[in-house]
């Protein structure tokens, strides 16, 4: 049986990676998914042979991304079930070289782009009877690192606008989790992994399943949070990391 049949879906940050694993996987799955990413990126060329997956292409952290996005899950699926918002930007910076620019792009795009987008959403996910949003946060929700000023300190806001947007939506039927990723190999770590092997071999190593993830790895858990396995899921991260944070 199809997990998710007849579900209508967004999915931001689709023309790669974790984003575009979980278009495949919730379309197989029998969902209509609205996959979006910036303008000029690979989202169409991505998305033109999945069954079931349109084009959206929009950068998430404009000012009218919401109403824009919004408007094409009302006119193209005629409603919508699942906000996964997944696009993310990683820089990576000591401190003393993080500029203004990059900590306030990174907040734009990691975090207010996923509040503005769950704001814009909730009139229309209040109409369904399996209503979920689901956010893409880190290991970094919990942890710090070198180089991760930013990075670190958004994703911890992520794992808090959804715990507490968890207790105000879970009334009006809406599940509100995020998946929280390990080491994946995808845009943002290809070529690192690619030019650094023993970064590469570190986190393999690091983790308990002894590998590096895979984008389908994490699409899998969104999967399962978007699906009536986790009705009673809300509120919380889960980490997929093969392990890896269990190592100090
Ligand atoms: N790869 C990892 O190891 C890892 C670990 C933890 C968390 N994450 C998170 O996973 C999410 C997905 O990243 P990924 O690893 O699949 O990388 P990726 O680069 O393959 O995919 C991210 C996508 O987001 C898109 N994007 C960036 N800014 C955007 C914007 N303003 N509007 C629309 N689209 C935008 C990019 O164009 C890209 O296609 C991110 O939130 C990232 O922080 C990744």
């Amino acid at each position: 049986m199809q997990r998710l049949q007849g579900r209508r879906a967004i999915v931001t940050g689709a023309a790669d990676g974790i984003g575009l694993a979980t278009v495949k996987l919730f379309c197989a799955q029998g969902a209509q998914v609205i996959g979006v990413d910036l303008p000029g990126s690979a989202l169409e060329a991505a998305l033109s042979d999945i069954d079931g997956a349109h084009a959206l292409p929009c950068d998430v952290a404009t000012e009218d991304a919401p109403a824009t996005i919004m408007a094409a899950a009302r006119e193209r699926l005629g409603g919508l079930d699942i906000l996964f918002n997944n696009a993310g930007v990683c820089p990576m910076a000591l401190v003393t070289e993080t500029t203004d620019e990059i900590w306030r792009r990174t907040f734009e795009v990691n975090v207010t782009a996923v509040f503005r987008l769950s704001r814009e959403a909730i009139p229309l996910l209040e109409l369904s009877d399996q209503a979920r949003i689901i956010n893409t946060g880190s290991v970094m929700s919990d942890f710090g690192g070198e180089t991760l000023t930013a990075y670190a300190a958004s994703k911890h806001a992520v794992a808090g606008l959804t715990k507490s947007m968890a207790t105000e939506l879970g009334p009006l039927g809406i599940n509100v989790s995020y998946v929280q990723p390990g080491s994946i190999v995808t845009g943002i770590t290809r070529e690192l992994f690619q030019q650094e092997q023993a970064f590469r071999d570190y986190w393999a190593q690091k983790a308990a399943v002894r590998r590096l993830g895979q984008p389908e790895d994490i699409a899998r858990v969104v999967l399962f949070l978007a699906s009536a396995d986790a009705a009673f899921v809300t509120g919380h991260g889960i980490y997929a990391d093969g392990g890896a944070m269990q190592h100090v």
